[in-house]
């Protein structure tokens, strides 16, 4: 490491130091009963977690400051969340309030996003999404036991600000933090018990499923990896050798202890855009024209390579837009179409057929969400884990040369204005020649 590079890692601690005690006296201020801890408490000591998963992350970043860092600033990433709308161009930008950085790990701010907040108000008649957004401590379920994975109990309802906590993964019910070392090889001043399954996806089945799998569903991540990705022999990562890779560093700082390997806690997924473009590949090519009708035959691929789940993946508001277009000589768009890959909202495909239907269920939730769902559809499903997904379009063309050109574009809310560029992303963009005879 040379010197500026020391410079580098000294600042960031110190700006690391500097919010952890500003967001600490935030968090005093707003409610009260924050546990403090001495920093003068020597190994040995023990420090203790009364407030359970609600213990706020700061309180961890004390002397985990590293780790911290990555979780509360997205340190060492381009993670990014922009401001973004419900619907439409007029409603109000949600953004991330302060002390909270716009760059931080999701997990850190899944209990300030404005976004589920607002949705949940509009959608659910301000009904409290709090299971995966704020659980209480869970046992790690089975891989292959537990078929179907069930939503973990909810903190109560005052205890949700802090969202997903450092506790949220390592508090274990009776209170111990669970982790991949031995306690015995560590120098720990609070009990910690090894979890071999810990490092595993097991770790993230409670939140990232949901229900029984159903193909195509929102909510599935867990499932989509378990039978599509790792059941099926495509490859053997977890959640973890993807989303969390291995570096070797102190553990906690400033308590003599020797650096070792740890996962990044940062957790890139869409709102990292180095990491969304990893996911699928996209090609296109010219066949016969067997239709009968005039016009040029292409095939686009879009190929999964990189994710071990469905992309896009998770909730029922991402989409990823793929634009088609014919290009003539003259610079002019000829032709033109449009896919979109979703997950569905419900257990079936997301369609128009059933708008009247909505009407007599249960307001505002589901049939919010389900009409809103439903006025896009029907679309394509997400592409599984490894699949070639080939979509064939027959333009009617005159004779010539022209030019088709596909591009895919990540939608954060498939479901707002599409000219709200803010929450897109573009993935991939290819382009072939083609002549029609
Ligand atoms: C979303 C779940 C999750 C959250 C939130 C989380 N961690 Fe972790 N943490 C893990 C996993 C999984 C590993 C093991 C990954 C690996 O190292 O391969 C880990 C590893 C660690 C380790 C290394 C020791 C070990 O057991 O491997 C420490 C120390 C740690 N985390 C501290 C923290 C702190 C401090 C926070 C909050 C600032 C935090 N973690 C937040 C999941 C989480
Ligand atoms: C007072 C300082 C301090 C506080 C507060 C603290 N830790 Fe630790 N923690 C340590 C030290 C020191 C180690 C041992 C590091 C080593 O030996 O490399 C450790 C070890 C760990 C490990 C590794 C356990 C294992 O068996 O793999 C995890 C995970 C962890 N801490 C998570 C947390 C979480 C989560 C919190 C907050 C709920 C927290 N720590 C609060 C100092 C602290
Ligand atoms: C306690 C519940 C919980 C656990 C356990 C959990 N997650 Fe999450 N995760 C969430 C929630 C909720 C969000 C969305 C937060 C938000 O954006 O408001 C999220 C977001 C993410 C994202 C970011 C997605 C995006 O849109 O940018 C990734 C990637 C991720 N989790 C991976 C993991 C991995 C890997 C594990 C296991 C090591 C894990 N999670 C464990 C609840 C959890
Ligand atoms: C082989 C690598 C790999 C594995 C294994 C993997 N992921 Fe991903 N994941 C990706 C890639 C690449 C993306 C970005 C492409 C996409 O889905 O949009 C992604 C995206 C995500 C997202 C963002 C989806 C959204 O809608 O915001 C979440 C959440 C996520 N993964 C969670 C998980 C969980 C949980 C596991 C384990 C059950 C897991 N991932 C396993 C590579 C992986
Ligand atoms: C089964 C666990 C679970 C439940 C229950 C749940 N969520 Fe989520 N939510 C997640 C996870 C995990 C993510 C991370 C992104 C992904 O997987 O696509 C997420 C992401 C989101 C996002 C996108 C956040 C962002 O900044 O990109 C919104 C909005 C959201 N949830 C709203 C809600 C609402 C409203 C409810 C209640 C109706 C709810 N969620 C219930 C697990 C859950």
């Amino acid at each position: 490491m040379n010197e500026s590079q020391h410079w580098i890692k000294a600042s960031g601690r110190r700006i690391a130091m500097v919010a952890v005690l500003a967001t600490a006296l935030i968090l005093v201020g707003c409610g009260g009963g924050t546990t403090t801890i001495s920093r003068s408490g020597l190994p040995g000591t023990t420090v203790t977690f009364p407030q359970g998963t609600a213990t706020p992350s700061e309180v961890c970043g004390q002397c985990h400051v590293g780790i911290y860092a990555e979780v509360a600033f997205g340190t060492g990433a381009d993670l990014k969340f922009g401001p973004i709308i419900l619907k439409s161009l007029s409603d109000q930008l949600l953004s991330i309030p302060g002390p909270f950085f716009d760059t931080a790990s999701a997990h850190h701010l899944a209990g300030v996003d404005p976004w589920p907040i607002s949705a949940r108000d509009l959608e659910n008649g301000g009904a409290h999404c709090n299971t995966c957004h704020y659980p209480e401590p869970f046992n790690l379920p089975d891989l292959v036991l537990d078929k179907v994975i069930h939503e973990p109990t909810p903190r109560p309802v005052d205890q949700q600000d802090v969202g997903i906590t450092c506790a949220s993964c390592h508090l274990t019910p009776d209170g111990k933090i669970r982790g991949t070392y031995n306690p015995g090889e560590l120098l720990a001043p609070h009990e910690s018990v090894r979890d071999p399954n810990f490092p595993t996806s097991v770790m993230c089945a409670f939140c990232h499923s949901k229900g029984p799998r159903v193909v195509g569903k929102q909510t599935q991540t867990y499932y989509e990896w378990r039978d599509d990705y790792f059941g099926t022999g495509l490859g053997q990562k977890q959640c973890e050798d993807c989303h969390m890779p291995q570096e070797v560093r102190v553990l906690a700082e400033d308590w003599g202890t020797p650096p070792r390997a740890v996962g990044q806690h940062i957790w890139p997924g869409s709102h990292s855009a180095t990491f969304i473009r990893q996911g699928l590949t996209l090609s296109l090519q010219q066949v016969p024209n067997t239709s009968g009708t005039f016009g040029a035959r292409i095939e686009i691929h879009v190929h999964n390579v990189g994710a071990g789940h469905s992309v896009p993946s998770g909730s029922n508001r991402r989409g990823i837009w793929m634009d088609a277009a014919v290009i003539d000589s003259n610079g002019n768009t000829i032709a033109a179409n449009e896919w979109l890959f979703a997950p569905w909202f419900s257990s079936r495909p997301d369609d128009r057929a059933f708008l009247s239907q909505d009407q007599i269920l249960p307001f505002p939730d589901p049939q919010v969400a389900q009409t809103q769902a439903d006025l896009q559809g029907p679309h394509e499903t997400p592409v599984r884990a490894g699949e070639e997904r080939v979509l064939a379009w027959t333009p009617q063309l005159p004779i010539g040369s022209f030019v088709v050109r596909v591009v895919l574009t990540y939608d954060l809310n498939r479901y707002n204005d599409r000219s709200f560029t803010q929450d897109q992303t573009e993935l991939a963009r290819s382009s072939i020649s083609i002549r029609v005879q």
